[in-house]
């Protein structure tokens, strides 16, 4: 029996959804004759119409045929039971929330300019044309000013041209990975590196061939001896080590480049924040080589979670890029482009990196001054001087299942490069980014307490 009851949904609706229901649970099996329109308006007290329109619907969609003398039938090819499953229901991803989180690539909340950002916002948004496409590499206004500030603050050779817009680092690999797919199939990459870089050459079946990081940076003889004709590096600030190719190493790199006609892929992810020295000049710029495709993000110095970031392409790919990309556009939103355009062009950008190497400088000063303080001999600073992060290893043997439990249950979190990078050992990264200048030396405090009662007495 079909329960009809008077309510805001339609006498006709409520029947086919009940009867619907019945197919789909093979209560009413396929084949099976359904009661007459007539037979059904005396059952259930409805007009004909309700009926009539219950059937036509459910006619509509498949679910039942008619046969002409013989009335409604349920569909022969139908599938049933197909709500019998259970769909499991997922629990949603919350991430816990730390009393000390030490997240190595994080700002405080109250960084981003959030009111200068609202008013560029609202100032753009008149100007954008909602009912045409937009340029397929990203705005033009923000690849000019890209290409401005990469020329004065970064040495770049570059026009806006060469210039694509992309929503973080994984998409700006995954382009690059696709594009150098005619060019080779297997990439060296430093090790230890970034793993978003092996993860997506690996995902595109490129072949990884690791070359060692030495104190200089990469190993040049094993590079050579690799026969590779691409590589992936983080010349001014090696991640996660901290390593500076120097000068000497740099050009032999681009020499090595343009002898085997290989291609380098240079990560700039922290240039701008870094805090004992001017930022080393990049790869690209020496020498107008053409051999180095140029990677750089805005989450460092503005926002992770605006997900900007950028490529710069020798002339000679752009032209692939167009034709393997013709189909695509830069998957950040319009809105946010014109925003980040008028942010650089009316000079904010520029203060903003300053003020953000100015504060975190300071935070950096301090975690450095709480590691000395409180963790003393029992670990040694591995990297310093940059980005949101200060690299510690311990120098005492650590229970390191002690230590994370106990953290669990202080609220305190911790990451080891093996969170993010190939290196596969207990380094671990103390970030400062996220936390306030006042939280750092209690963070500090409270992680030493649980580091002291972690360390394995002989
Ligand atoms: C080595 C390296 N490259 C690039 C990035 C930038 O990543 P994204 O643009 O996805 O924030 C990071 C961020 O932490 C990084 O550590």
């Amino acid at each position: 029996m079909y329960k009809l009851q008077k309510s805001s949904t339609a006498l006709y609706i409520q029947l086919y959804t009940q009867i619907k229901e019945d197919i789909k649970n093979n209560i009413l099996a396929s084949g099976v004759k359904l009661p007459s329109i007539r037979k059904m308006s005396n059952d259930y007290k409805i007009s004909k119409t309700t009926v009539e329109s219950a059937y036509s619907q459910l006619y509509a969609e498949g679910y039942i045929e008619s046969l002409p003398q013989s009335g409604y039938f349920v569909s022969k090819d139908i599938v049933q039971n197909f709500n019998t499953q259970e769909i499991k229901e997922e629990k949603p991803l919350v991430s816990k929330e730390y009393k000390y989180n030490f997240y190595q690539a994080r700002h405080s909340k109250d960084i981003f300019p959030k009111k200068l950002w609202a008013k560029l916002h609202n100032k753009v948004i008149n100007s954008i044309n909602f009912g045409s496409y937009p340029n397929k590499q990203g705005t033009l206004g923000l690849r000019k000013e890209l290409a401005k500030y990469l020329s004065t603050s970064r040495a770049l050779i570059c026009e806006e041209e060469q210039i694509i817009i992309c929503s973080g680092f994984s998409d700006s690999m995954f382009i690059i990975a696709t594009i150098l797919k005619e060019f080779s199939s297997s990439i060296a990459i430093e090790y230890p590196g970034y793993k978003v870089v092996e993860r997506v050459f690996k995902l595109q079946n490129y072949s990884i061939d690791n070359i060692a990081i030495l104190k200089e940076g990469i190993d040049l003889k094993s590079l050579e001896k690799s026969n590779n004709k691409l590589l992936y590096v983080t010349p001014s600030h090696q991640y996660p080590t901290g390593i500076t190719i120097p000068i000497s190493n740099r050009i032999k790199l681009i020499s090595w480049a343009m002898k085997n006609n290989a291609y380098i892929i240079e990560d700039d992810y922290d240039s701008e924040l870094s805090y004992n020295n001017r930022p080393i000049p990049s790869l690209q710029g020496i020498n107008n080589n053409q051999r180095v495709i140029y990677s750089g993000t805005f989450s460092k110095a503005l926002s992770p979670a605006l997900r900007v970031s950028y490529i710069v392409l020798p002339k000679e790919l752009v032209s692939i890029y167009k034709e393997i990309f013709q189909f695509s556009y830069s998957g950040v939103p319009l809105d946010t482009q014109k925003t980040l355009e008028v942010f650089m062009k009316e000079g904010h950008w520029e203060k903003h990196i300053r003020k953000m190497r100015t504060l975190n400088k300071r935070k950096h000063d301090l975690m450095k001054k709480a590691i000395k303080s409180y963790l003393k001999n029992s670990v040694k600073i591995v990297r310093e001087g940059s980005g949101l992060a200060l690299l510690i290893k311990a120098c005492v043997e650590i229970d390191w299942e002690k230590l994370n439990r106990l953290l669990e249950e202080e609220s305190i979190k911790i990451y080891s490069t093996k969170s993010d990078s190939t290196l596969d050992d207990n380094t671990i990264y103390l970030g400062f980014g996220c936390f306030k200048e006042e939280e750092i030396l209690k963070a500090v405090e409270a992680f030493s307490k649980v580091w002291y009662k972690s360390i394995l007495t002989s």
